[in-house]
C-alpha cells in the first residue's frame, strides 16, 4: 500500500500521536508520519517523536512569519494530511486555504455541541446525558467543518471533569485511526 504523508500537530501531552505512531505501523494503515509539529517546546508528546526518530519543529505562533516557515516544510515534505492532535492554537486563513481538506481536528464533545475549551465542565454543567469525541475537518470556524467519525458514550451519574477526560480520551483511541481509515477509504480526499 503506498502510504499519504501525515503530519501531527501537538501542543501538549500527545495521547493522540503515540497511538497514530503505533497505527502507522501497520502495512494497512493510510498514513506515514513523517512529521511532527509543536508550538509548544515543553509538550511531552514531543518525546514520542523523539523515540521514534520522528522529524519534529517547534514554532513559534508570536512570530508572524511562522506560517511561512511551516507552509514550507510542510510543502518539502509533500504533506498530504495535517492531523491536530491537541494543537491548542488557532491556524491563519491563509493556512487553511492552502491546505483546503487536508486539515482534521480530534474535538472531546458530540460537535456540533460544545465547540471550543473547557468541554468536559460545560457538558457537566447543561446535564448532558452523553457525550464523546468528534473528527472533523477544519475549516475557518472554530470546530466547525465536516464531520468525519465521531463516538458517543452515556455520563455516569457519578461522572466529574477527570472521569468524563479519561472516557473521551479513550473513545480517542478509536475515533482518529478510524477517521483517518474512512478518509482514504470512503471520503477520498
Ligand atoms: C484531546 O483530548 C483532544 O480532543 C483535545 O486535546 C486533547 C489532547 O490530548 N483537543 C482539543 O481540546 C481541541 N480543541 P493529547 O495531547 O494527549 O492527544
Amino acid at each position: 500500500m503506498v502510504k499519504k504523508n501525515a503530519c501531527i500537530f501537538i501542543s501538549g501531552t500527545g495521547s493522540n500521536l503515540k497511538n497514530l505512531i503505533l497505527q502507522s505501523r501497520n502495512y494497512n494503515f493510510p498514513i506515514n508520519i513523517k512529521i511532527v509539529i509543536s508550538n509548544n517546546k515543553n509538550a511531552f508528546g514531543l518525546i514520542y517523536a523523539k523515540k521514534n526518530s520522528i522529524r519534529h519543529f517547534l514554532i513559534n505562533t508570536k512570530n508572524d512569519k511562522y506560517i511561512y516557515q511551516l507552509t514550507n516544510i510542510l510543502i518539502n515534505e509533500k504533506i498530504e494530511l495535517i492531523c491536530l492532535a491537541g494543537y491548542m492554537k488557532i491556524l491563519p486563513k491563509k493556512f487553511l486555504d492552502l491546505f483546503r481538506k487536508k486539515i482534521i481536528n480530534i474535538h472531546p464533545s458530540l460537535l456540533p455541541k460544545f465547540k471550543g475549551l473547557n468541554t468536559y465542565k460545560r457538558v457537566l454543567e447543561n446535564k448532558e446525558k452523553k457525550t464523546g469525541c468528534t473528527v472533523h475537518f477544519v475549516n475557518k470556524n472554530l470546530d466547525s467543518g465536516n464531520i468525519v467519525c465521531q463516538k458517543t458514550f452515556y455520563i455516569a451519574p457519578n461522572d466529574d471533569e477527570f472521569t468524563l477526560k479519561t472516557k473521551t480520551q479513550r473513545l480517542e483511541q478509536v475515533v482518529f485511526p478510524e477517521a483517518i481509515i474512512k478518509i482514504y477509504r470512503y471520503i477520498r480526499i
